[in-house]
């Protein structure tokens, strides 16, 4: 028999913040998440649902020294961005918290510091690469060169984003340090592991003795781990952004990103609630784990390996991880912007957050991988949103309204078509719970559309509008049971779509149901006086998706522009006024130009700066005929130290641009200035 819970605590995984959030995140996590939270809401049950951002991690250091900000204002900038995007969604977390707060710092650290005293580690020495000029070790992510398998020259250390290889740095070619460019050494350094070898039989037992009913791709996900035989994870890192290793001796490291992130589900639960421990210590408590595919070994082996060492807390019940949502037949990704992000769909598609909701859920990969494309998203709306549910309800209220002024009419006697609809809508109840329970989330939603349906059938086979002229008191038993199917379609959707949900609940003009109340025909009183109508869905037109196909094919030719030449260098460090300010540049002109004496590269120059005429030697010979300089008029850093090449002392440099294909060009004032004026 199923074990009785008391309550639910529902976590979703806590998104990076060193992006926003798209419509694969959603369609695998946050969605299901919602509608599982929403119905046991719904149905009275102690549920809480918690998240936040993630808001450690080496990629977070990356974005941060690309952008020339701190690892801080990246996470800030993001955190905003999401959770107010989440919020446009209707997510209802009790909390979106961040791993960046001060209670998840403690309850991480203590978590660390209790699992050290307790022996739960071992220390272990091993050798990473360190980059000398900065440094710094630097983590596999930090480490760049050619990947072996298709020749990509910007591949990761522990991936290559143009083939998906995953690589180790020692099979890059020609590695160097994404911070320095230098070629990296190798370093000693010391880090604490879990030896998760030594919870295997642990894991075995609970998940695959224990736990058959888990969804069969995370279930096998998990089998082929424990096949394959586990290691010692390391749980700490050489980096400087994170939460500081609790332990003597531990300078300069910090948590990794994966130990500290899923302890982040208990500090957002200390920040939501004094009662924290009854959800995260009692047997009593369902936890229930919603995350996408790339994290089942984290939250399904890791994490509880993490739990059971620690001692004091409660294993997931479930991990209902879903596959990858593609977007018009190709991999979503971020850094090619091949996305459809859920900040611009909700500026963009600004009153249709049930639309993406609908056809996200409609089209969600609970068993396999599966794509979004605009057409469907535009035929589901507009075959499925508007023609079902929004044209049933429209037809019962407005039909009330006009034939009743919007007075609920009285049930009279039933006919066997009557008796008939109203079984055949009582019964979805017992498929859509069953449904929403084992996580099949797509089933759900057409359990819920079918209540719509079953109304849709009913008033086309009963046609009130005709009837009304030969049989009126007919027609009331019509249209009171059709307005009971219509209250029972907002409580069905409710945790799908709960802005139609409340919007049928507006118009008319009732207070929330609770679930229970699902298949009952007295929940709109005879002589109630209903709202007015307003359209549910409506129609997308093709321009709107073609807009949207314009905007992926522009992203699309970027990345090919992108991809066939170099590309562009990160932005450096940023710098103060005053630093900008030391440097002098001048209009100048270059006087002469003669190849330097047995050199291959540099060229002399002489120029009239404006201050004084001077000599500077250039590394361009390669790039200009020295004919082709003179009378040019250029930008020169005049205040640049002096120093000798082959015996000429060079005082200043030429400004010039390097192309993608790395030709020189020079940067001319675009009219004739005098030489002297100051550029800046
Ligand atoms: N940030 C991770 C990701 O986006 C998920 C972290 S889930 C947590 O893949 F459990 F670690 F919090
Ligand atoms: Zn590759």
């Amino acid at each position: 028999m199923a074990k009785e819970f008391k309550r639910y605590l529902v976590t979703s995984a806590l998104p990076y913040a060193n992006g926003p959030v798209h419509i694969g995140h959603l369609a695998g996590v946050y969605i299901p998440s919602d509608i599982y939270v929403r119905y046991l809401r719904l149905k009275g049950c102690d549920v809480i649902s918690v998240c936040g951002s993630d808001e450690h991690g080496v990629p977070i250091t990356i974005k941060a020294r690309k952008e020339g900000i701190t690892p801080q204002q990246v996470v800030d900038r993001y955190h905003e961005i999401i959770k107010k995007s989440f919020e446009g969604l209707g997510m209802s977390f009790d909390i979106y918290s961040r791993t960046s707060s001060a209670t998840h710092a403690v309850t991480a650290s203590d978590f660390f510091r209790k699992l050290y005293d307790d022996g739960k580690f071992i220390e272990q020495t091993s050798e990473q690469y360190y980059d000398e000029e900065a440094q710094t070790f630097l983590a596999d992510r930090y480490i760049v060169g050619t990947c072996p398998k298709c020749g990509n020259d910007r591949a990761y250390g522990d991936q290559c984003e143009k083939c998906g290889s995953t690589l180790s740095p020692d099979e890059l070619i020609d590695p160097h340090s994404a911070v320095s460019g230098s070629v990296p050494v190798k370093r000693e350094t010391k880090h604490w592991y879990l030896p998760l070898d030594q919870y295997e039989t642990f894991l075995r037992e609970w998940i695959l003795d224990g736990h058959k009913e888990w969804k069969s791709n995370v279930y096998g996900q998990c089998k082929s781990w424990l096949d394959g035989g586990l290691l010692p994870r390391a749980v700490s890192r050489d980096l400087d952004w994170g939460i500081p290793v609790p332990v003597e001796g531990a300078e300069g490291k910090v948590l990794y990103v994966w130990f500290d992130a899923p302890i982040g589900y208990i500090s957002a639960t200390k920040d939501l609630t004094p009662d924290w421990e009854k959800y995260w210590k009692s047997e009593d408590t369902k936890m229930v784990h919603f995350i996408g595919k790339d994290n089942i070994v984290f939250h399904c082996i890791v994490f509880p390996s993490m739990l059971k060492a620690h001692g004091d807390y409660i294993l997931p019940e479930n991990v209902p991880a879903n596959e990858f949502l593609n977007l018009e037949g190709d991999k979503i990704s971020t850094s090619r912007n091949w996305a459809v992000w859920l900040h611009e769909y909700l500026e963009e598609f600004a009153g249709k957050e049930d639309v993406l909701r609908y056809v996200l859920c409609a089209n969600a990969p609970e068993t396999k991988d599966n794509d979004f494309t605009w057409k469907d998203f535009q035929a589901r709306n507009n075959s499925e949103l508007v023609a079902v549910l929004g044209n049933f309800v429209n037809r019962a209220l407005v039909l009330t309204q006009k034939y009743y002024g919007g007075k609920v009419p009285a049930c009279g006697e039933l006919n066997d078509y009557d008796r008939a609809t109203i079984e055949e809508m009582a019964a979805v109840k017992g498929s859509l719970e069953n449904n929403i329970e084992n996580y099949h989330f797509r089933e759900a939603l057409k359990d819920a559309m079918n209540i719509a349906r079953i109304g849709n059938k009913y008033l086309a086979d009963t046609e009130p509008w005709k009837v009304v002229k030969t049989d009126p008191e007919r027609v009331k038993t019509i249209l009171n049971i059709a307005l009971q199917i219509t209250a029972n379609t907002a409580i069905a959707i409710e945790p799908f779509m709960p802005f139609s949900a409340e919007k049928i609940l507006r118009m008319l003009a009732v207070e929330k149901f609770s679930w229970e109340q699902l298949g009952a025909t007295d929940l709109i009183m005879e002589g109630h006086m209903i709202g007015t109508p307003e359209l549910l869905f409506e129609k997308i037109e093709d321009d709107v998706i073609q807009r949207q196909l314009d905007k992926l094919a522009a992203a699309k030719e970027a990345n090919m522009a992108a991809e066939s030449t170099q590309e562009v260098e990160d932005q450096k460090d940023s710098i103060s006024f005053d630093d900008f300010q030391k440097m002098d540049i001048r209009v100048s002109t270059i006087l002469s130009a003669e190849k330097v004496a047995k050199t291959k590269k540099l060229l002399k120059l002489t120029v009239d700066t404006g201050i004084d005429q001077r000599e500077i030697v250039s590394g361009i010979a390669e790039h200009f005929a020295p004919e082709e300089l003179v009378g040019r008029q250029v930008l020169v850093l005049v205040n640049l130290e002096p120093r000798e090449l082959k015996g000429i002392l060079s005082r200043g440099m030429i400004l010039m641009a390097e192309d993608a294909s790395g030709k020189l060009r020079l940067l001319e004032p675009n009219e004739k200035t005098n030489n002297g004026a100051v550029v800046g």
